[in-house]
Protein backbone atom coordinates (compact mmCIF):
# COMPACT_ATOMS: atom_id res chain seq x y z
CA UNK A 1 0.00 0.00 0.00
CA UNK A 2 2.50 2.53 1.01
CA UNK A 3 4.39 1.78 -2.53
CA UNK A 4 1.62 3.27 -4.42
CA UNK A 5 1.70 6.74 -2.65
CA UNK A 6 3.71 9.79 -4.10
CA UNK A 7 6.92 10.86 -1.42
CA UNK A 8 6.19 14.21 -0.68
CA UNK A 9 9.40 16.67 -1.01
CA UNK A 10 10.94 18.86 1.95
CA UNK A 11 9.21 21.71 0.71
CA UNK A 12 5.65 19.97 0.33
CA UNK A 13 6.10 19.89 4.33
CA UNK A 14 4.25 22.05 6.75
CA UNK A 15 7.33 22.59 8.47
CA UNK A 16 8.92 24.34 5.39
CA UNK A 17 6.61 27.12 5.51
CA UNK A 18 8.11 27.62 9.22
CA UNK A 19 11.52 27.31 8.93
CA UNK A 20 12.63 28.01 4.83
CA UNK A 21 11.86 31.63 3.85
CA UNK A 22 14.52 33.94 3.77
CA UNK A 23 12.42 36.38 5.91
CA UNK A 24 12.37 37.86 9.79
CA UNK A 25 9.64 35.33 10.60
CA UNK A 26 11.88 32.17 9.23
CA UNK A 27 15.28 33.94 10.62
CA UNK A 28 12.84 33.94 14.40
CA UNK A 29 11.95 30.42 13.88
CA UNK A 30 15.44 28.99 12.95
CA UNK A 31 16.98 30.88 15.43
CA UNK A 32 14.87 29.96 18.11
CA UNK A 33 15.39 26.24 17.11
CA UNK A 34 18.87 26.70 17.04
CA UNK A 35 18.30 27.95 20.61
CA UNK A 36 17.16 24.27 21.76
CA UNK A 37 20.74 23.10 20.43
CA UNK A 38 19.90 21.65 16.96
CA UNK A 39 22.12 22.26 13.79
CA UNK A 40 20.30 23.43 10.72
CA UNK A 41 20.97 19.70 9.01
CA UNK A 42 19.20 18.45 12.43
CA UNK A 43 16.11 20.07 11.19
CA UNK A 44 16.04 21.93 8.00
CA UNK A 45 14.50 19.93 5.57
CA UNK A 46 13.40 16.65 7.43
CA UNK A 47 9.82 16.27 9.20
CA UNK A 48 9.47 17.89 12.21
CA UNK A 49 8.08 15.05 14.19
CA UNK A 50 6.11 16.10 17.59
CA UNK A 51 5.52 13.98 20.03
CA UNK A 52 2.66 14.43 21.92
CA UNK A 53 3.65 12.73 25.67
CA UNK A 54 0.67 13.07 28.44
CA UNK A 55 3.21 12.22 30.89
CA UNK A 56 2.71 13.55 34.43
CA UNK A 57 3.07 12.59 38.23
CA UNK A 58 0.07 12.01 38.70
CA UNK A 59 -0.64 10.04 36.01
CA UNK A 60 0.92 7.10 37.43
CA UNK A 61 -0.49 4.49 34.40
CA UNK A 62 2.28 6.55 32.05
CA UNK A 63 5.11 6.37 35.00
CA UNK A 64 7.50 5.26 31.59
CA UNK A 65 6.44 7.90 29.30
CA UNK A 66 9.95 10.01 29.88
CA UNK A 67 11.77 7.05 28.87
CA UNK A 68 9.47 6.04 26.11
CA UNK A 69 9.60 9.26 24.58
CA UNK A 70 13.07 9.41 24.20
CA UNK A 71 12.82 6.04 22.48
CA UNK A 72 11.10 7.37 20.03
CA UNK A 73 12.76 10.43 19.12
CA UNK A 74 15.52 7.69 18.64
CA UNK A 75 13.50 6.11 16.59
CA UNK A 76 12.85 9.64 14.79
CA UNK A 77 16.24 10.13 14.16
CA UNK A 78 17.29 7.30 13.00
CA UNK A 79 14.84 7.59 10.25
CA UNK A 80 15.55 11.03 9.22
CA UNK A 81 12.96 12.72 10.90
CA UNK A 82 13.19 15.88 13.74
CA UNK A 83 11.77 14.95 17.01
CA UNK A 84 9.77 17.29 19.62
CA UNK A 85 8.38 16.32 22.65
CA UNK A 86 5.39 18.41 23.99
CA UNK A 87 3.70 18.03 27.16
CA UNK A 88 -0.22 18.03 26.48
CA UNK A 89 -2.56 17.02 28.93
CA UNK A 90 -2.45 13.93 31.07
CA UNK A 91 -5.78 12.08 32.11
CA UNK A 92 -5.49 10.68 35.07
CA UNK A 93 -8.17 8.61 35.84
CA UNK A 94 -7.94 8.00 38.98
CA UNK A 95 -6.86 11.88 40.23
CA UNK A 96 -8.81 13.82 38.13
CA UNK A 97 -12.02 15.13 39.42
CA UNK A 98 -15.22 15.27 38.89
CA UNK A 99 -14.15 13.13 36.36
CA UNK A 100 -10.87 12.48 33.91
CA UNK A 101 -14.43 12.36 31.42
CA UNK A 102 -14.88 15.96 32.33
CA UNK A 103 -11.14 16.78 30.80
CA UNK A 104 -11.41 14.02 27.87
CA UNK A 105 -12.64 16.96 25.36
CA UNK A 106 -10.14 19.66 27.00
CA UNK A 107 -7.32 17.23 25.84
CA UNK A 108 -9.08 17.17 21.96
CA UNK A 109 -9.39 20.89 21.75
CA UNK A 110 -5.38 20.86 23.48
CA UNK A 111 -4.25 18.57 21.13
CA UNK A 112 -5.94 19.65 17.97
CA UNK A 113 -4.91 23.08 18.99
CA UNK A 114 -1.10 22.48 19.53
CA UNK A 115 -1.04 20.07 16.02
CA UNK A 116 -2.09 22.90 14.42
CA UNK A 117 -0.18 26.15 15.60
CA UNK A 118 3.28 24.69 15.65
CA UNK A 119 5.74 23.35 12.69
CA UNK A 120 4.49 20.24 13.21
CA UNK A 121 4.80 17.60 9.78
CA UNK A 122 3.53 14.38 11.88
CA UNK A 123 2.84 13.39 15.58
CA UNK A 124 3.24 10.23 17.88
CA UNK A 125 0.41 10.47 20.32
CA UNK A 126 1.48 8.96 23.55
CA UNK A 127 -1.35 8.07 25.37
CA UNK A 128 -2.88 4.81 27.64
CA UNK A 129 -4.81 5.51 30.69
CA UNK A 130 -8.82 5.30 29.82
CA UNK A 131 -9.67 9.07 28.21
CA UNK A 132 -6.34 10.19 26.88
CA UNK A 133 -7.03 8.12 23.82
CA UNK A 134 -9.56 9.15 22.62
CA UNK A 135 -8.71 12.28 23.51
CA UNK A 136 -5.73 12.12 21.61
CA UNK A 137 -7.19 10.89 18.54
CA UNK A 138 -10.51 13.07 18.60
CA UNK A 139 -8.19 16.57 18.29
CA UNK A 140 -5.54 14.85 16.11
CA UNK A 141 -8.67 13.44 13.56
CA UNK A 142 -9.21 17.29 13.12
CA UNK A 143 -6.17 18.19 11.98
CA UNK A 144 -5.97 15.45 9.85
CA UNK A 145 -1.80 15.23 9.60
CA UNK A 146 -0.10 12.01 9.94
CA UNK A 147 -0.50 10.41 13.48
CA UNK A 148 0.89 7.60 14.61
CA UNK A 149 -0.85 6.10 18.28
CA UNK A 150 1.76 4.32 20.76
CA UNK A 151 -0.35 2.39 23.18
CA UNK A 152 0.98 2.73 26.65
CA UNK A 153 0.99 -0.78 27.64
CA UNK A 154 -0.97 -2.58 30.52
CA UNK A 155 0.93 -2.94 33.84
CA UNK A 156 2.47 -6.22 35.18
CA UNK A 157 0.27 -8.63 36.91
CA UNK A 158 -0.41 -8.10 40.37
CA UNK A 159 0.39 -10.91 42.88
CA UNK A 160 -0.89 -10.89 46.68
CA UNK A 161 -1.39 -13.83 48.84
CA UNK A 162 -0.35 -16.23 46.73
CA UNK A 163 -3.63 -14.80 44.52
CA UNK A 164 -3.24 -12.72 40.72
CA UNK A 165 -5.10 -9.57 41.46
CA UNK A 166 -6.05 -7.09 38.65
CA UNK A 167 -6.50 -3.35 39.50
CA UNK A 168 -9.58 -2.08 39.47
CA UNK A 169 -11.60 -5.39 39.14
CA UNK A 170 -10.42 -7.08 42.42
CA UNK A 171 -10.79 -3.52 44.22
CA UNK A 172 -14.06 -3.23 43.29
CA UNK A 173 -14.33 -7.41 44.13
CA UNK A 174 -12.75 -6.88 47.75
CA UNK A 175 -14.36 -3.85 48.82
CA UNK A 176 -17.51 -5.69 48.57
CA UNK A 177 -15.68 -8.43 50.48
CA UNK A 178 -14.71 -5.85 53.17
CA UNK A 179 -18.90 -4.52 53.04
CA UNK A 180 -19.51 -8.18 53.95
CA UNK A 181 -17.03 -8.49 57.07
CA UNK A 182 -15.22 -11.36 54.31
CA UNK A 183 -11.89 -8.80 54.79
CA UNK A 184 -9.81 -7.31 57.61
CA UNK A 185 -8.43 -3.87 57.66
CA UNK A 186 -4.98 -4.98 57.32
CA UNK A 187 -5.62 -7.66 54.71
CA UNK A 188 -7.80 -4.48 52.90
CA UNK A 189 -4.65 -2.50 53.49
CA UNK A 190 -1.92 -4.96 52.34
CA UNK A 191 -3.84 -5.59 49.18
CA UNK A 192 -2.93 -1.72 48.45
CA UNK A 193 0.62 -2.64 48.32
CA UNK A 194 0.05 -4.91 45.60
CA UNK A 195 -2.67 -4.22 43.22
CA UNK A 196 -0.79 -1.79 40.77
CA UNK A 197 2.72 -3.35 40.64
CA UNK A 198 4.22 -1.25 37.76
CA UNK A 199 3.75 1.87 35.11
CA UNK A 200 0.94 0.67 32.13
CA UNK A 201 -2.46 1.14 32.65
CA UNK A 202 -5.18 -1.30 34.19
CA UNK A 203 -4.31 -4.62 33.02
CA UNK A 204 -7.88 -6.20 32.75
CA UNK A 205 -9.66 -5.56 29.78
CA UNK A 206 -11.24 -2.09 30.72
CA UNK A 207 -11.35 1.14 28.89
CA UNK A 208 -7.17 1.57 28.94
CA UNK A 209 -6.99 -2.09 27.17
CA UNK A 210 -10.25 -1.43 24.98
CA UNK A 211 -9.44 1.72 23.82
CA UNK A 212 -5.76 0.64 23.03
CA UNK A 213 -6.96 -2.71 21.50
CA UNK A 214 -9.78 -0.39 19.00
CA UNK A 215 -7.18 2.28 18.03
CA UNK A 216 -5.15 -0.37 16.77
CA UNK A 217 -7.92 -2.32 14.96
CA UNK A 218 -8.91 1.05 13.31
CA UNK A 219 -5.07 1.22 11.51
CA UNK A 220 -3.68 4.09 13.83
CA UNK A 221 -1.24 2.06 15.77
CA UNK A 222 1.03 -0.60 14.78
CA UNK A 223 -0.10 -4.24 14.78
CA UNK A 224 0.55 -5.72 17.98
CA UNK A 225 1.59 -2.49 19.86
CA UNK A 226 -1.49 -2.18 21.99
CA UNK A 227 -1.07 -5.91 23.93
CA UNK A 228 2.50 -5.10 24.85
CA UNK A 229 3.25 -4.85 28.74
CA UNK A 230 4.40 -1.60 29.63
CA UNK A 231 7.68 -2.71 31.59
CA UNK A 232 8.71 -5.36 28.79
CA UNK A 233 11.59 -4.44 26.78
CA UNK A 234 9.50 -5.01 23.80
CA UNK A 235 7.56 -1.93 24.73
CA UNK A 236 10.63 0.01 24.47
CA UNK A 237 11.70 -1.71 20.59
CA UNK A 238 7.40 -0.84 20.14
CA UNK A 239 8.08 2.93 20.91
CA UNK A 240 11.61 3.12 19.03
CA UNK A 241 9.63 1.36 15.92
CA UNK A 242 6.62 4.48 16.13
CA UNK A 243 9.45 7.07 15.89
CA UNK A 244 10.68 5.31 12.38
CA UNK A 245 7.42 4.60 11.05
CA UNK A 246 6.21 8.48 11.67
CA UNK A 247 8.98 9.69 9.55
CA UNK A 248 7.51 7.78 6.85
CA UNK A 249 4.09 8.37 7.35
CA UNK A 250 4.75 12.10 7.19
CA UNK A 251 7.08 11.84 3.62
CA UNK A 252 3.91 9.49 2.64
CA UNK A 253 1.45 12.21 3.87
CA UNK A 254 -1.05 9.08 5.55
CA UNK A 255 -3.34 10.77 7.28
CA UNK A 256 -6.06 9.33 9.90
CA UNK A 257 -8.33 10.02 6.70
CA UNK A 258 -6.58 8.04 4.64
CA UNK A 259 -7.44 4.98 7.18
CA UNK A 260 -10.46 5.65 8.60
CA UNK A 261 -13.96 4.47 6.86
CA UNK A 262 -17.11 3.18 7.78
CA UNK A 263 -15.68 -0.44 7.30
CA UNK A 264 -12.97 0.64 10.14
CA UNK A 265 -15.34 0.87 12.06
CA UNK A 266 -17.14 -1.86 11.77
CA UNK A 267 -13.81 -3.78 12.49
CA UNK A 268 -13.65 -1.34 15.47
CA UNK A 269 -16.99 -2.72 17.07
CA UNK A 270 -16.42 -6.29 16.35
CA UNK A 271 -12.79 -6.08 18.01
CA UNK A 272 -14.49 -4.48 20.61
CA UNK A 273 -17.05 -7.24 21.09
CA UNK A 274 -14.71 -10.23 20.61
CA UNK A 275 -12.52 -8.71 23.41
CA UNK A 276 -15.43 -8.19 25.72
CA UNK A 277 -14.66 -4.51 25.54
CA UNK A 278 -15.38 -1.67 28.15
CA UNK A 279 -18.73 -0.03 28.27
CA UNK A 280 -17.15 2.63 27.98
CA UNK A 281 -16.23 2.25 24.38
CA UNK A 282 -19.39 3.16 22.77
CA UNK A 283 -19.34 6.97 23.86
CA UNK A 284 -15.68 7.01 22.78
CA UNK A 285 -16.28 5.49 19.35
CA UNK A 286 -19.55 7.29 18.77
CA UNK A 287 -17.46 10.70 19.05
CA UNK A 288 -14.58 9.73 17.37
CA UNK A 289 -16.43 8.52 14.31
CA UNK A 290 -18.81 11.62 14.43
CA UNK A 291 -15.46 13.63 13.96
CA UNK A 292 -14.32 11.51 11.27
CA UNK A 293 -17.57 12.51 9.87
CA UNK A 294 -19.06 8.94 10.26
CA UNK A 295 -22.42 8.20 11.72
CA UNK A 296 -22.73 5.94 14.44
CA UNK A 297 -26.02 5.07 15.58
CA UNK A 298 -25.99 2.68 18.72
CA UNK A 299 -27.64 -0.03 16.66
CA UNK A 300 -24.90 -0.64 14.60
CA UNK A 301 -23.43 -2.14 17.94
CA UNK A 302 -26.27 -3.87 18.79
CA UNK A 303 -26.01 -5.58 15.10
CA UNK A 304 -22.33 -6.72 15.12
CA UNK A 305 -22.37 -7.86 19.03
CA UNK A 306 -25.03 -10.52 17.67
CA UNK A 307 -23.20 -11.96 15.53
CA UNK A 308 -19.56 -11.67 17.35
CA UNK A 309 -18.70 -14.09 20.42
CA UNK A 310 -16.17 -12.96 23.02
CA UNK A 311 -13.33 -14.59 22.33
CA UNK A 312 -10.98 -12.89 24.84
CA UNK A 313 -11.08 -14.16 28.90
CA UNK A 314 -10.11 -11.81 30.27
CA UNK A 315 -10.97 -9.85 33.59
CA UNK A 316 -13.62 -8.24 34.05
CA UNK A 317 -15.83 -10.55 31.73
CA UNK A 318 -13.29 -13.83 32.50
CA UNK A 319 -10.53 -15.34 34.23
CA UNK A 320 -6.71 -13.18 32.76
CA UNK A 321 -5.00 -10.23 32.78
CA UNK A 322 -3.38 -8.44 29.83
CA UNK A 323 -0.19 -10.04 30.54
CA UNK A 324 -1.62 -13.58 29.84
CA UNK A 325 -3.38 -12.00 26.47
CA UNK A 326 0.13 -10.87 25.19
CA UNK A 327 1.67 -13.70 25.83
CA UNK A 328 -1.14 -16.08 23.90
CA UNK A 329 -0.20 -13.93 21.01
CA UNK A 330 -2.07 -10.25 21.83
CA UNK A 331 -4.67 -8.56 19.47
CA UNK A 332 -3.29 -9.81 16.02
CA UNK A 333 -4.00 -13.32 17.40
CA UNK A 334 -7.55 -12.76 18.59
CA UNK A 335 -7.76 -11.05 14.84
CA UNK A 336 -6.88 -13.45 13.19
CA UNK A 337 -9.71 -15.70 14.94
CA UNK A 338 -12.05 -13.67 13.97
CA UNK A 339 -10.94 -12.45 9.85
CA UNK A 340 -13.86 -13.52 8.45
CA UNK A 341 -15.71 -10.72 10.14
CA UNK A 342 -13.70 -8.07 9.18
CA UNK A 343 -13.03 -5.72 6.62
CA UNK A 344 -9.27 -7.18 5.85
CA UNK A 345 -8.58 -4.64 2.90
CA UNK A 346 -8.76 -1.69 5.51
CA UNK A 347 -5.34 0.12 5.52
CA UNK A 348 -2.90 0.90 8.69
CA UNK A 349 -0.68 3.09 9.93
CA UNK A 350 1.95 0.52 9.04
CA UNK A 351 1.47 0.98 5.14
CA UNK A 352 -0.36 -2.38 5.06
CA UNK A 353 -3.47 -3.76 4.77
CA UNK A 354 -5.30 -5.50 8.20
CA UNK A 355 -5.11 -8.48 6.65
CA UNK A 356 -1.44 -8.78 5.95
CA UNK A 357 -0.88 -7.18 9.45
CA UNK A 358 -2.48 -10.11 10.87
CA UNK A 359 -1.44 -12.92 8.57
CA UNK A 360 1.20 -14.55 10.39
CA UNK A 361 -0.50 -14.10 14.02
CA UNK A 362 -0.62 -17.43 16.00
CA UNK A 363 -2.57 -18.21 19.49
CA UNK A 364 -0.30 -19.86 21.72
CA UNK A 365 -2.61 -20.45 24.54
CA UNK A 366 -6.59 -21.56 23.68
CA UNK A 367 -8.17 -20.88 27.29
CA UNK A 368 -6.71 -16.66 26.72
CA UNK A 369 -7.47 -16.59 23.40
CA UNK A 370 -10.80 -18.80 22.68
CA UNK A 371 -11.55 -20.30 19.38
CA UNK A 372 -14.50 -19.72 17.84
CA UNK A 373 -16.78 -22.86 18.60
CA UNK A 374 -16.02 -22.44 22.27
CA UNK A 375 -15.75 -18.82 22.76
CA UNK A 376 -16.35 -17.07 26.86
CA UNK A 377 -19.96 -15.60 25.12
CA UNK A 378 -21.36 -16.47 21.76
CA UNK A 379 -22.22 -12.62 21.49
CA UNK A 380 -20.57 -10.10 21.98
CA UNK A 381 -19.91 -8.16 25.30
CA UNK A 382 -22.53 -5.18 24.67
CA UNK A 383 -26.44 -4.37 24.30
CA UNK A 384 -28.09 -2.13 23.34
CA UNK A 385 -31.31 -1.67 25.27
CA UNK A 386 -34.64 0.35 24.71
CA UNK A 387 -38.28 0.93 26.13
CA UNK A 388 -39.78 3.54 27.76
CA UNK A 389 -36.63 3.85 30.91
CA UNK A 390 -34.41 5.04 27.80
CA UNK A 391 -35.78 6.35 24.80
CA UNK A 392 -32.20 7.32 23.15
CA UNK A 393 -31.12 3.81 24.46
CA UNK A 394 -28.99 2.29 27.25
CA UNK A 395 -25.82 -0.08 27.33
CA UNK A 396 -25.44 -3.37 29.23
CA UNK A 397 -22.45 -5.63 29.19
CA UNK A 398 -24.32 -8.99 29.81
CA UNK A 399 -20.87 -10.60 29.49
CA UNK A 400 -19.80 -9.34 32.73
CA UNK A 401 -23.75 -9.90 34.43
CA UNK A 402 -24.55 -12.19 36.37
CA UNK A 403 -26.97 -14.52 33.56
CA UNK A 404 -29.77 -15.04 35.67
CA UNK A 405 -30.69 -11.77 35.97
CA UNK A 406 -30.48 -10.61 32.48
CA UNK A 407 -34.15 -10.95 32.51
CA UNK A 408 -35.57 -9.52 35.76
CA UNK A 409 -39.01 -7.94 36.86
CA UNK A 410 -38.54 -5.57 40.31
CA UNK A 411 -39.44 -3.03 42.16
CA UNK A 412 -37.38 0.21 42.01
CA UNK A 413 -35.73 1.69 45.06
CA UNK A 414 -34.28 4.98 44.31
CA UNK A 415 -31.65 7.34 44.55
CA UNK A 416 -31.04 10.95 43.58
CA UNK A 417 -27.38 10.78 43.47
CA UNK A 418 -24.12 9.40 44.06
CA UNK A 419 -24.21 11.45 47.13
CA UNK A 420 -27.62 10.04 47.94
CA UNK A 421 -26.84 6.41 47.14
CA UNK A 422 -23.53 6.61 49.53
CA UNK A 423 -25.53 7.43 52.03
CA UNK A 424 -28.43 5.68 52.38
CA UNK A 425 -27.46 2.37 50.66
CA UNK A 426 -26.77 -0.04 53.55
CA UNK A 427 -29.80 1.43 56.01
CA UNK A 428 -31.27 -1.75 56.64
CA UNK A 429 -34.53 0.58 57.05
CA UNK A 430 -35.04 0.49 53.22
CA UNK A 431 -35.51 -3.07 53.11
CA UNK A 432 -33.98 -3.80 50.03
CA UNK A 433 -34.06 -7.64 48.85
CA UNK A 434 -31.86 -9.26 46.10
CA UNK A 435 -35.07 -8.42 43.79
CA UNK A 436 -35.08 -4.90 44.45
CA UNK A 437 -34.16 -3.14 41.29
CA UNK A 438 -31.38 -0.46 42.19
CA UNK A 439 -31.83 3.48 40.39
CA UNK A 440 -29.63 6.35 40.43
CA UNK A 441 -29.97 9.21 39.38
CA UNK A 442 -28.05 12.71 38.11
CA UNK A 443 -25.13 10.45 37.19
CA UNK A 444 -25.20 11.41 33.31
CA UNK A 445 -22.74 13.61 31.31
CA UNK A 446 -24.55 16.88 33.03
CA UNK A 447 -26.01 15.86 36.10
CA UNK A 448 -22.77 14.68 37.86
CA UNK A 449 -21.45 16.03 36.32
CA UNK A 450 -18.80 14.29 33.63
CA UNK A 451 -20.66 11.05 34.00
CA UNK A 452 -18.94 9.21 36.29
CA UNK A 453 -17.80 5.80 36.39
CA UNK A 454 -20.13 4.76 39.29
CA UNK A 455 -22.94 2.67 37.66
CA UNK A 456 -21.17 0.27 39.37
CA UNK A 457 -23.96 0.80 42.25
CA UNK A 458 -23.24 -0.07 45.63
CA UNK A 459 -25.03 -3.16 47.15
CA UNK A 460 -26.12 -3.05 50.53
CA UNK A 461 -24.07 -4.56 53.11
CA UNK A 462 -26.12 -6.35 54.92
CA UNK A 463 -27.12 -8.11 51.76
CA UNK A 464 -23.22 -8.74 50.94
CA UNK A 465 -23.39 -10.40 54.02
CA UNK A 466 -26.09 -12.80 53.04
CA UNK A 467 -23.89 -13.57 50.03
CA UNK A 468 -25.24 -11.59 47.29
CA UNK A 469 -23.11 -10.06 44.67
CA UNK A 470 -25.01 -8.45 42.24
CA UNK A 471 -28.27 -7.28 41.99
CA UNK A 472 -29.98 -5.64 38.73
CA UNK A 473 -28.76 -1.73 38.59
CA UNK A 474 -29.48 1.31 36.80
CA UNK A 475 -28.44 4.60 36.33
CA UNK A 476 -27.68 7.55 33.50
CA UNK A 477 -23.93 6.99 35.21
CA UNK A 478 -21.08 4.77 33.24
CA UNK A 479 -19.03 2.31 34.52
CA UNK A 480 -15.40 1.40 34.76
CA UNK A 481 -14.14 -0.99 32.00
CA UNK A 482 -12.97 -3.16 35.16
CA UNK A 483 -16.30 -3.32 36.81
CA UNK A 484 -19.14 -6.01 36.70
CA UNK A 485 -22.55 -6.80 37.22
CA UNK A 486 -25.51 -6.06 36.22
CA UNK A 487 -25.77 -2.47 35.39
CA UNK A 488 -27.48 -0.86 32.97
CA UNK A 489 -25.69 2.22 31.94
CA UNK A 490 -25.46 5.48 29.76
CA UNK A 491 -29.37 6.14 30.28
CA UNK A 492 -30.62 8.44 27.96
CA UNK A 493 -31.64 11.56 28.08
CA UNK A 494 -30.13 11.67 31.07
CA UNK A 495 -32.25 12.30 34.40
CA UNK A 496 -30.65 15.92 35.05
CA UNK A 497 -32.45 16.70 31.50
CA UNK A 498 -35.74 15.18 32.71
CA UNK A 499 -35.43 12.05 31.02
CA UNK A 500 -37.40 9.57 32.02
CA UNK A 501 -35.09 7.98 34.69
CA UNK A 502 -35.48 11.26 36.35
CA UNK A 503 -39.56 10.39 36.95
CA UNK A 504 -38.79 6.87 38.63
CA UNK A 505 -40.14 6.48 42.25
CA UNK A 506 -39.31 3.79 45.00
CA UNK A 507 -42.08 1.01 44.39
CA UNK A 508 -42.51 1.47 40.67
CA UNK A 509 -41.96 -2.02 38.28
CA UNK A 510 -39.34 -1.74 36.38
CA UNK A 511 -38.81 -4.74 34.12
CA UNK A 512 -35.12 -5.86 32.07
CA UNK A 513 -34.95 -8.09 29.27
CA UNK A 514 -31.79 -8.43 27.53
CA UNK A 515 -32.73 -11.15 24.85
CA UNK A 516 -35.25 -9.42 23.90
CA UNK A 517 -33.33 -5.60 24.16
CA UNK A 518 -35.59 -4.32 26.49
CA UNK A 519 -36.12 -1.52 29.54
CA UNK A 520 -39.43 -0.24 30.51
CA UNK A 521 -40.68 1.44 33.61
CA UNK A 522 -44.34 -0.34 34.64
CA UNK A 523 -45.97 3.02 34.94
CA UNK A 524 -48.76 4.33 33.04
CA UNK A 525 -48.12 7.23 30.77
CA UNK A 526 -50.85 9.46 32.17
CA UNK A 527 -48.90 9.23 35.65
CA UNK A 528 -45.28 9.57 34.22
CA UNK A 529 -46.97 12.85 32.36
CA UNK A 530 -48.37 14.09 35.96
CA UNK A 531 -44.67 13.48 37.30
CA UNK A 532 -43.01 15.17 33.89
CA UNK A 533 -44.91 18.40 34.95
CA UNK A 534 -44.27 18.32 38.48
CA UNK A 535 -40.48 17.60 37.55
CA UNK A 536 -38.22 21.23 37.92
CA UNK A 537 -34.64 21.60 36.06
CA UNK A 538 -31.89 21.84 38.66
CA UNK A 539 -30.18 25.92 38.08
CA UNK A 540 -26.94 25.92 36.26
CA UNK A 541 -23.21 24.97 38.31
CA UNK A 542 -21.00 27.24 36.39
CA UNK A 543 -21.04 30.92 35.55
CA UNK A 544 -17.63 30.44 34.26
CA UNK A 545 -15.02 28.90 33.30
CA UNK A 546 -14.56 24.85 31.74
CA UNK A 547 -17.33 23.87 33.65
CA UNK A 548 -19.58 26.57 32.07
CA UNK A 549 -18.00 25.39 28.25
CA UNK A 550 -19.03 21.69 29.36
CA UNK A 551 -22.00 22.72 30.72
CA UNK A 552 -23.10 24.58 27.67
CA UNK A 553 -21.77 22.33 25.16
CA UNK A 554 -21.39 18.73 25.99
CA UNK A 555 -23.79 16.41 24.41
CA UNK A 556 -25.56 12.98 25.90
CA UNK A 557 -23.90 9.46 25.72
CA UNK A 558 -25.65 8.13 22.58
CA UNK A 559 -24.26 11.63 20.60
CA UNK A 560 -21.07 10.71 22.04
CA UNK A 561 -20.24 13.23 24.96
CA UNK A 562 -18.37 15.62 22.89
CA UNK A 563 -18.46 19.40 22.55
CA UNK A 564 -21.14 20.45 20.01
CA UNK A 565 -18.64 23.20 18.35
CA UNK A 566 -15.80 20.53 17.95
CA UNK A 567 -18.13 17.81 16.33
CA UNK A 568 -16.97 17.47 12.68
CA UNK A 569 -19.46 19.90 10.82
CA UNK A 570 -18.03 19.04 7.38
CA UNK A 571 -15.76 22.72 7.53
CA UNK A 572 -12.04 23.19 7.55
CA UNK A 573 -10.08 24.73 9.61
CA UNK A 574 -7.26 26.17 7.63
CA UNK A 575 -3.80 26.02 8.70
CA UNK A 576 -2.59 29.81 10.70
CA UNK A 577 -1.28 32.48 8.78
CA UNK A 578 2.18 33.06 9.57
CA UNK A 579 3.08 36.44 10.04
FE1 LIG B 1 -5.16 4.46 34.28
FE2 LIG B 1 -6.97 2.40 34.92
S1 LIG B 1 -6.27 4.10 36.13
S2 LIG B 1 -6.01 2.90 33.06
Amino acid sequence: MSDSRPRRKPEDLRSHRFFAPDTQRGFSHRSRHKQLGFNDDEFMGKPVIAILNTWNEFISCHAHFRQRAEEIKRGVWQAGGSPVEVPVLGLSETFMKPTSMSYRNLLAMETEEVLRAHPIDAAVLMGGCDKTTPGLLMGALMVDIPVLFMPGGPMMRGSWRGEEVASGTDLWKYWAERGAGCLSCDAWNDLEDHIAPSPGHCMTMGTASTMTSITEVLGLALSGSSSIPAVHSAHSRMAARCGKRIVEMAWEDLKPSDLLSERSFHNAITTDMAIGGSTNAIVHLIALARRAGIDLPLERFDEIAARTPVLANLKPSGAYVMGDFYDAGGLPALLQRIQDLLHLDCPTAAGITLGEAIRDAEVFNEDVIRPLDNPLTSEGGTAILRGNLAPEGAVIKPAAADPRLLTHRGPAVVFESLADIRARIHDPALGITPNHVIVMQSGGPLGAPGMPESGMLPLPNYLLEQGVRDMVRLSDARMSGTSYGTCVLHIAPESHLGGPLALVQDGDMIELNVAERRLHLDVEEEELARRREQWTALPPRFSRGYGKLFEDEVTQAHEGCDFRFLENDGSSTPDPEIH
